[in-house]
């Protein structure tokens, strides 16, 4: 394997919306940084639609606001960058199209100077998952790397990759008879976010954590991912999936394994996942009592959702891992569209300080350590302090790491940048495994099978609000307690 060389980069479903606002912007940064040059990266787009090169362009050059810190030299960037696309139209199931888009590639690849380095072909799923299995059979048999040495074809699928565990399974093995594990790239772009990222070093770099983070100190943790926005123009893919298929059972579920997976061997991608994998395993099934699930009024207005939905916009479910760390510690997530703000963060609250003498009739605050994943990263500490003055009163105040204060001039990377670069560099760390997924699966799907049968039923909530109230019984009645 080798970074250098021709690479070529194919968006497969370049007509989209997720290729539009996050896949080429994010290609755009990595250009702007350097990390894709004009001298040895071609980027094809490829989709069904009729389209020129330059309409292509067009329809992405709004997308591409300018990079951090390169904003002076935006014009010229984003004209180099526009270069270095090329669109090509075809089906998905036919040979024609990807016979096409290998003569293109190959084209490209031997315009260069070839003494380089081999080929590199990295093939971007911004597709529906019902196509996945007929792109990855065209690509096998068209379009992968023909340098025998040093070369390599990889692909990165979106999700939602399956409904349940079967139908997941059953796309797993399509795909995995096609290409292996190695040069599969599972996205789950809350991996890409920066203070994701960090809990790797803050909970193994940091002394202070390690005799804190179990269940005889830590009385429950939240993981809560909140929009201030319904589903908007994507009603119709929505509500075939619900709530926790598009955010619990993969940003939350792999959220929930960083926080609460066992030290590493190290750094190793294989050992980060196993031991990722083994939080999976140890889960209790979910049960009825610790589930609310909720509905935005107004959802149903959308001409494409059924009127009888039952589609959660909402969820809050309580997790248990079954271990000697986290035994009888609930796990909250807490899902939801439509809600009174935008912001995704993990709370950490610990138990109460045993034997408390400074209030008997007042209890001093919980201390709650809170990642804030966005908006405006930090990570803060609440702890009860000495209220400043003459009498002996104590107060809840913050240890504050506002990252926009701390790294003024730094600049944190957009989620699918870093991924895509990983994914050109071959680092699998921050993609889920196979095992991973179907254990993930597990853990949701008889939960789902119940909601899909209507046997769970969703609350309504309005738009604009915490959501439904059941919801916060619920994280009350399993312990948590609001600080
Ligand atoms: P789109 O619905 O915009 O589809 C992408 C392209 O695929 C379309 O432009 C169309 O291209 C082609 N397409 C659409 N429907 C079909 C179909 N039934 N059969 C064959 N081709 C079809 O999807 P998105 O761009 O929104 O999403 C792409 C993938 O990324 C999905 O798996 C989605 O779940 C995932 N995703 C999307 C996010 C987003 O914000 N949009 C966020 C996270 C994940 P053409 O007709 O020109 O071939
Ligand atoms: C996607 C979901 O995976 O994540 C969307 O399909 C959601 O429904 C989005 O809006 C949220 O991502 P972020 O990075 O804005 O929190």
């Amino acid at each position: 394997m080798t970074d250098t060389g021709c690479l070529s980069i194919i968006v497969l479903g370049a007509s989209g919306d997720l290729a539009k606002k996050k896949t080429f912007p994010a290609l755009f940064h990595l250009h702007c940084q350097g990390f894709i040059q004009s001298h040895n990266v071609h980027i094809f787009g490829y989709a069904r639609s009729k389209m020129s090169d330059n309409d292509l362009r067009d329809r992405i050059h709004g997308y591409l606001t300018p990079c951090k810190g390169f904003e002076k030299t935006h014009k010229e960037n984003l004209s180099k960058f526009l270069q270095l696309i090329k669109y090509i139209s075809g089906p998905y199931d036919v040979d024609e199209g990807f016979v096409s888009l290998d003569k293109e590639i190959c084209a490209y690849e031997m315009s260069k100077d070839t003494t380089g380095g081999p080929s590199r072909r990295l093939f971007y799923f911004a597709l529906p998952p019902s196509v996945y299995p007929s792109v990855s059979k065209m690509i096998k048999s068209f379009c992968m790397t023909k340098s025998d040495v040093g070369g390599w074809t990889r692909i990165i699928v979106e999700k939602p990759f399956g409904r349940d565990l079967e139908s997941a399974e059953e796309l797993s093995t399509q795909i995995g008879q096609l290409f292996n594990e190695s040069q599969i790239y599972r996205i789950d772009h809350y991996l890409g976010k920066e203070l994701v990222q960090n809990l790797l070093v803050l909970r193994f770099g940091n002394r202070l954590f390690l005799p804190l983070w179990n269940y005889a100190n830590i009385a429950s943790v939240q993981i809560v991912f909140k929009e201030d926005f319904g589903t908007e123009g994507r009603g119709g893919y929505f509500d075939q999936y619900g709530i926790i298929r598009d955010i619990l059972q993969n940003h939350l579920l792999q959220v929930l394994c960083l926080v609460a997976m066992e030290k590493p061997v190290s750094l190793n991608p294989e050992h980060i996942r196993d031991e990722k994998l083994k939080v999976l395993e140890s889960m209790l099934p979910i049960i009825d009592e610790e589930v609310v699930i909720g509905q935005y009024e107004g959802y149903k207005d959308d001409s494409t959702i059924p009127k009888d939905s039952n589609t959660p916009t909402f969820a809050t479910v309580v997790l248990r891992i079954h271990n000697e760390r986290w035994d009888g510690v609930p796990f909250i997530l807490k899902a939801g569209k439509s809600l009174n703000s935008k912001e995704a963060e993990i709370r950490v609250q610990f138990k109460d300080v045993p034997g408390d003498i400074f209030n008997a009739s007042k209890k001093v605050g919980r201390n709650e350590l809170v990642i804030r994943l966005q908006p405006s990263e930090a990570i803060y500490m609440k702890l009860t302090v000495k209220e400043p003055g003459l009498e002996m009163k104590t107060i809840q105040s913050e240890l504050d790491l506002s990252y926009r204060q701390r790294y003024e001039d730094v600049v944190i990377p957009e989620a699918y940048e870093r991924l895509i670069l990983d994914t050109i560099h071959g680092d699998q760390q921050h993609f889920v495994r196979r095992d991973e997924l179907k254990a993930a699966w597990e853990i949701f799907t008889p939960l789902l099978h119940k909601i899909d049968r209507k046997e769970i039923r969703s609350v309504s909530y309005k738009p604009g609000s915490r959501g439904p109230i059941e919801a916060d019984k619920l994280a009350e009645m399993v312990g948590y307690v609001q600080t």
